[in-house]
């Protein structure tokens, strides 16, 4: 059976294609489209997973599609009405996008597709919880999904048992911890939906001296359901976010661009205080209400690595399972999911162990794309001796982009379109910075560090595949690793066994032989602003757009020197 799952229209378009319960595909539109966050229809995505689970529009069984559009369409309008008129010239703003893509989807995908087969709409936060429990590696689990908002839900919490789950409890809008998140996101002058984690990683520099003024601005309760006081926020009838009351209690708002300043940094360290606290509130609830000690997050609000770190020291839960598309992108895998497990009830057949669902490009057609361009490169029929090679450029403090196999599902690159560094350097935070990635210096880099030494390097609780959890750096590691040990002493680490990726694997250990450290620095492979690279012709081009230094690409040696940048060195035309 054929399931093609589709999320669009909001945020992070994505489409991925089960066949019999596994996932054979899936990917985002922005990897294709470049446009980061495209929210467009993901026709790309679609034909891309199509092809790689070499079937036709007409071998499609059932679309799953991740929301329920006239739920939320009664959503938006009843809560328009609720503040008209003040609401008025939001809601004429936001009804172009409700006519002509929203409210018609199950047309615009016949259409697009030319496919006649059902489509089934799956409610949103359903989606989110099947998007992690039904790929989790649990038979029982407690759930909780939170985001900003899917229909009217914002946070729910349940319990998933074999191919079964049961939603018990819901918040609905406007109580968002995920609005609440992008609130101060747009306070603090950064993008909403795009820029949280940059508060999350602004956050490290404060001290939490504001927590006092949002405990008036979100309540708490002791059963972990929570309401926000909405005379702080106008996201429920205006196309901003914080209110004037909102501004009165913190200080005029930062403009996108201006000084970064410690009371910044101090509300940022605030916000994370409280969503942290609330988040463990909940959980305490959640454990006690299910005794299960498997617990399986998604949603906006699962991304938040710092929290993530904390729940095993926070809550009772034992075990913790979060889908890395944690967003609205991972909503194409849940809906499909959800219909084929929950809504058919076919037995559950997979357990995400890795997220190389992406497309592939093999040595040939890579062989052939750097010959056709007349691009210099070398190729190593030993493989030992490329990854060597690397391992000794990145000790050398270069800057090597890394690029293999399937591309990464999800907003992480783990290995196959990564960018690597010597962690070792005390400067080499500033070089990837200043060289390539041009992102605001208070934000951290990453490691990777290999299966067998996680324990030795960091205070992890887990292992970490899909780089998901934040924990502390070893005290007595911090100077051996100060490119990705961020200022409070911790690291977004991921692990890596050789089994899950070999050539990963095998270039940390060569690093390893070089410097005594297990440890590489690791960024995806994309510069701000873009989304990751996804073909071999992305990678070059990025490469020559910027200060990377060499290129390893499957089985070839790509260095900037040897080529001319002419042509190569901008995105315009594409
Ligand atoms: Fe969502």
């Amino acid at each position: 059976m054929n399931i093609l799952g589709i999320s669009c229209f909001y945020h992070d378009s994505a489409a991925c294609l089960i066949k019999d319960g596994k996932i054979v595909a899936g990917s985002e539109e922005e990897r294709f489209s470049r446009k980061k966050h495209d929210t467009g229809f993901p026709f790309n995505a679609i034909k891309y997973c199509l092809k790689e689970g070499e079937i036709d529009v007409d071998e499609i069984d059932y679309i799953a599609f991740y929301e329920k559009p006239l739920l939320k369409f009664e959503r938006i309008l009843s809560s328009h009405l609720e503040t008209f008129p003040k609401s008025f010239r939001a809601f004429v703003g936001s009804m172009p996008s409700w006519l002509n893509e929203k409210l018609r989807v199950p047309s615009i995908i016949r259409k697009k597709l030319k496919y006649k087969g059902e489509i089934i709409f799956v409610e949103h936060h359903e989606a989110h919880a099947g998007s992690t429990f039904l790929v989790s590696p649990f038979n029982e689990a407690a759930i909780l999904t939170i985001d900003g908002v899917g229909e009217w839900t914002t946070t729910s919490t349940g319990f998933g048992k074999g191919n079964d789950i049961s939603i018990k409890k819901e918040i609905h809008f406007p109580h968002s911890l995920g609005l609440l998140y992008s609130t101060v996101t747009a306070y603090l002058g950064f993008r909403v939906n795009n820029d949280e984690y940059k508060v999350m990683g602004l956050a490290s520099y404060g001290e939490p001296k504001y927590v006092k003024n949002f405990r008036k601005i979100i309540d708490v309760k002791k059963d972990g359901s929570f309401r926000l006081n909405m005379d702080y926020f106008v996201y429920h009838h205006k196309m901003r976010m914080p209110s004037e009351k909102f501004v009165k209690e913190f200080g005029p708002m930062r403009k996108k661009g201006g000084e970064i300043t410690q009371r910044h940094k101090d509300i940022a360290a605030s916000l994370q205080r409280i969503v942290e606290e609330t988040i463990f509130q909940i959980l305490r609830n959640l454990h006690k209400e299910t005794k299960c000690d498997n617990l399986c997050m998604a949603g906006g609000v699962a991304l938040n690595s710092v929290s993530n770190g904390k729940i095993l020291d926070n809550t009772p839960f034992k075990n913790v399972f979060i889908q890395p598309a944690s967003s609205d992108a991972g909503g194409s895998l849940g809906a499909a999911m959800y219909l084929y497990n929950s809504i058919l009830g076919n037995k559950r057949e997979y357990i995400m162990e890795d997220i190389y669902l992406g497309p592939g490009f093999n040595t040939d057609e890579i062989r052939s794309f750097l010959k056709g361009n007349n691009i210099k490169f070398k190729e190593f029929k030993d493989d030992n001796k490329l990854l060597k090679k690397a391992a000794d450029l990145i000790h050398k403090n270069n800057i090597v982009g890394f690029y293999q196999g399937r591309m990464e599902w999800g907003p992480r690159a783990l290995g196959n379109r990564s960018i690597l560094a010597n962690p070792c350097n005390p400067e080499m935070k500033d070089v990837v910075n200043k060289r390539v990635k041009h992102r605001e210096p208070f934000r951290p880099f990453a490691p990777v560090v290999t299966y067998e030494d996680y324990m030795d390097y960091f205070e992890a609780k887990t292992q970490v595949p899909f780089m998901l959890f934040v924990y502390p750096v070893r005290k007595n590691k911090r100077k051996l690793i100060p490119a990705v040990t961020h200022v409070d002493g911790t690291g977004r680490l991921q692990t890596i066994r050789k089994d899950w990726n070999p050539r990963y694997y095998q270039i940390i250990k060569e690093f390893e032989k070089l410097s005594g450290v297990p440890v590489l620095l690791n960024t995806s492979f994309n510069i701000r602003g873009e989304p990751i690279v996804c073909t071999p012709e992305d990678a070059y081009r990025c490469m020559m757009g910027t200060g990377i230094d060499y290129m390893v690409i499957d089985r070839f040696l790509v260095a900037r020197e040897d080529n001319p940048k002419d042509k190569w060195t901008s995105w315009e035309g594409n």
